[in-house]
Protein backbone atom coordinates (compact mmCIF):
# COMPACT_ATOMS: atom_id res chain seq x y z
CA UNK A 1 0.00 0.00 0.00
CA UNK A 2 1.61 3.39 -1.28
CA UNK A 3 0.59 6.51 0.74
CA UNK A 4 1.97 8.86 -1.84
CA UNK A 5 2.41 9.63 -5.05
CA UNK A 6 4.68 11.90 -6.62
CA UNK A 7 4.92 13.77 -9.79
CA UNK A 8 7.18 16.49 -11.46
CA UNK A 9 6.02 19.76 -12.66
CA UNK A 10 9.05 21.62 -14.44
CA UNK A 11 6.16 23.53 -16.80
CA UNK A 12 4.67 20.95 -17.30
CA UNK A 13 0.52 20.67 -16.95
CA UNK A 14 0.43 16.93 -19.25
CA UNK A 15 2.62 15.49 -16.14
CA UNK A 16 0.48 16.76 -13.35
CA UNK A 17 -2.38 15.60 -15.22
CA UNK A 18 -1.17 12.27 -15.82
CA UNK A 19 -0.19 11.65 -11.94
CA UNK A 20 -3.26 13.17 -10.55
CA UNK A 21 -5.27 10.74 -12.71
CA UNK A 22 -3.32 8.05 -11.42
CA UNK A 23 -3.40 8.92 -8.01
CA UNK A 24 -7.15 8.92 -8.31
CA UNK A 25 -7.73 5.68 -9.44
CA UNK A 26 -5.18 4.12 -6.67
CA UNK A 27 -7.31 6.23 -4.03
CA UNK A 28 -3.90 7.97 -2.56
CA UNK A 29 -2.53 11.40 -2.30
CA UNK A 30 0.02 12.93 -4.43
CA UNK A 31 2.51 15.86 -3.56
CA UNK A 32 4.52 17.99 -7.03
CA UNK A 33 8.03 18.56 -7.25
CA UNK A 34 8.79 21.40 -9.05
CA UNK A 35 11.87 21.78 -10.53
CA UNK A 36 13.19 25.35 -10.36
CA UNK A 37 16.19 26.94 -11.80
CA UNK A 38 17.12 30.53 -10.71
CA UNK A 39 19.63 30.98 -13.17
CA UNK A 40 21.30 29.36 -15.91
CA UNK A 41 24.77 28.08 -14.70
CA UNK A 42 23.01 27.56 -10.57
CA UNK A 43 22.30 24.08 -9.14
CA UNK A 44 18.63 22.72 -9.70
CA UNK A 45 16.63 24.03 -6.97
CA UNK A 46 13.46 21.73 -5.93
CA UNK A 47 10.64 22.69 -4.45
CA UNK A 48 8.32 19.72 -3.07
CA UNK A 49 5.11 20.83 -2.44
CA UNK A 50 2.71 17.98 -0.28
CA UNK A 51 3.07 16.94 2.87
CA UNK A 52 5.29 13.78 3.12
CA UNK A 53 6.40 12.95 6.51
CA UNK A 54 5.60 9.49 7.96
CA UNK A 55 4.50 8.24 4.56
CA UNK A 56 6.13 5.86 1.77
CA UNK A 57 6.30 8.40 -1.61
CA UNK A 58 6.64 6.89 -4.83
CA UNK A 59 8.54 8.90 -7.59
CA UNK A 60 7.19 8.76 -11.12
CA UNK A 61 9.08 9.73 -14.31
CA UNK A 62 8.85 8.16 -17.60
CA UNK A 63 12.70 8.10 -17.79
CA UNK A 64 16.14 8.85 -15.96
CA UNK A 65 19.49 8.54 -17.71
CA UNK A 66 21.91 9.64 -15.06
CA UNK A 67 19.68 9.36 -12.35
CA UNK A 68 20.95 13.39 -10.93
CA UNK A 69 17.29 14.18 -10.59
CA UNK A 70 15.23 11.52 -8.61
CA UNK A 71 17.97 10.98 -6.53
CA UNK A 72 17.70 14.34 -5.09
CA UNK A 73 13.95 14.49 -5.03
CA UNK A 74 14.56 11.10 -3.30
CA UNK A 75 17.02 12.73 -0.77
CA UNK A 76 14.07 15.70 -0.55
CA UNK A 77 11.87 13.39 -0.13
CA UNK A 78 13.79 11.92 2.90
CA UNK A 79 14.76 15.22 4.36
CA UNK A 80 11.13 16.41 4.47
CA UNK A 81 9.92 12.69 6.65
CA UNK A 82 8.86 10.26 4.33
CA UNK A 83 9.68 6.79 5.38
CA UNK A 84 10.47 4.93 2.28
CA UNK A 85 11.11 6.65 -1.46
CA UNK A 86 10.06 4.15 -4.34
CA UNK A 87 10.83 5.27 -7.66
CA UNK A 88 8.85 4.09 -11.08
CA UNK A 89 10.69 5.23 -14.38
CA UNK A 90 9.58 3.47 -18.08
CA UNK A 91 12.87 3.73 -19.64
CA UNK A 92 15.58 3.07 -17.08
CA UNK A 93 18.45 4.39 -19.61
CA UNK A 94 20.66 4.34 -16.33
CA UNK A 95 23.71 5.76 -17.84
CA UNK A 96 27.59 6.24 -16.44
CA UNK A 97 26.84 7.12 -12.85
CA UNK A 98 23.04 6.13 -12.78
CA UNK A 99 23.74 3.14 -10.38
CA UNK A 100 26.30 4.08 -8.11
CA UNK A 101 23.84 7.07 -7.49
CA UNK A 102 21.03 4.43 -6.89
CA UNK A 103 22.84 2.56 -4.57
CA UNK A 104 23.74 5.21 -2.45
CA UNK A 105 20.50 7.32 -1.81
CA UNK A 106 17.78 5.74 0.52
CA UNK A 107 15.73 3.96 -2.32
CA UNK A 108 13.39 1.01 -1.30
CA UNK A 109 13.22 -0.11 -4.84
CA UNK A 110 13.80 1.55 -8.66
CA UNK A 111 11.68 -0.15 -10.98
CA UNK A 112 12.21 0.08 -14.71
CA UNK A 113 10.34 -1.56 -17.64
CA UNK A 114 12.69 -3.81 -19.87
CA UNK A 115 12.03 -1.53 -23.00
CA UNK A 116 15.92 -0.97 -22.62
CA UNK A 117 17.26 -4.18 -21.70
CA UNK A 118 18.09 -4.21 -17.86
CA UNK A 119 19.88 -7.78 -17.53
CA UNK A 120 23.34 -6.46 -16.60
CA UNK A 121 22.49 -3.47 -14.71
CA UNK A 122 20.56 -5.85 -12.59
CA UNK A 123 23.85 -7.31 -11.48
CA UNK A 124 25.32 -3.86 -10.66
CA UNK A 125 22.41 -2.61 -8.09
CA UNK A 126 20.55 -4.50 -5.94
CA UNK A 127 17.62 -2.32 -5.75
CA UNK A 128 16.27 -2.38 -9.05
CA UNK A 129 13.59 -4.24 -10.18
CA UNK A 130 11.90 -4.75 -13.79
CA UNK A 131 8.71 -5.25 -15.10
CA UNK A 132 8.46 -7.24 -18.41
CA UNK A 133 6.22 -5.17 -20.53
CA UNK A 134 6.78 -7.42 -24.36
CA UNK A 135 3.32 -9.06 -23.20
CA UNK A 136 1.77 -5.38 -23.54
CA UNK A 137 3.62 -4.76 -26.95
CA UNK A 138 2.96 -7.65 -28.47
CA UNK A 139 -0.67 -7.01 -28.14
CA UNK A 140 -0.59 -3.72 -29.43
CA UNK A 141 0.78 -4.67 -32.68
CA UNK A 142 -1.83 -7.05 -32.55
CA UNK A 143 -4.45 -4.96 -31.78
CA UNK A 144 -3.14 -2.37 -34.26
CA UNK A 145 -2.85 -4.65 -37.07
CA UNK A 146 -6.66 -6.00 -36.35
CA UNK A 147 -7.77 -2.90 -36.17
CA UNK A 148 -8.90 -3.16 -32.53
CA UNK A 149 -8.74 -0.96 -29.88
CA UNK A 150 -5.60 0.01 -28.47
CA UNK A 151 -6.83 2.12 -25.52
CA UNK A 152 -8.73 -0.89 -24.14
CA UNK A 153 -4.91 -1.58 -23.16
CA UNK A 154 -4.70 1.10 -20.80
CA UNK A 155 -7.02 -0.11 -18.61
CA UNK A 156 -6.81 -4.66 -19.44
CA UNK A 157 -2.99 -5.16 -18.92
CA UNK A 158 -1.58 -8.19 -20.71
CA UNK A 159 0.35 -10.08 -18.05
C1 LIG B 1 25.95 -1.25 -5.68
O1 LIG B 1 25.96 -1.98 -4.46
C2 LIG B 1 26.17 -3.38 -4.58
C3 LIG B 1 26.11 -4.01 -3.22
O2 LIG B 1 24.98 -3.64 -2.50
C4 LIG B 1 27.49 -3.64 -5.25
O3 LIG B 1 27.64 -5.03 -5.48
C5 LIG B 1 27.58 -2.90 -6.57
O4 LIG B 1 28.87 -3.04 -7.12
C6 LIG B 1 27.27 -1.41 -6.40
N1 LIG B 1 27.23 -0.81 -7.72
C7 LIG B 1 27.77 0.38 -8.01
C8 LIG B 1 27.68 0.80 -9.44
O5 LIG B 1 28.32 1.07 -7.18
Amino acid sequence: HYDLILCWSPFCYQNAKRVTSVADSLNVDFAVIHKGRKKSNEVDCMVLVGEVKDRVAVLIDNMADTCDTICHAADKLISAGATDVYAILTHGILSGPAMSRINSTFFEAVVVTNTIPQEEKLNHCPNIQVIDISMILAEAIRRTHNGESVSYLFSHVPL
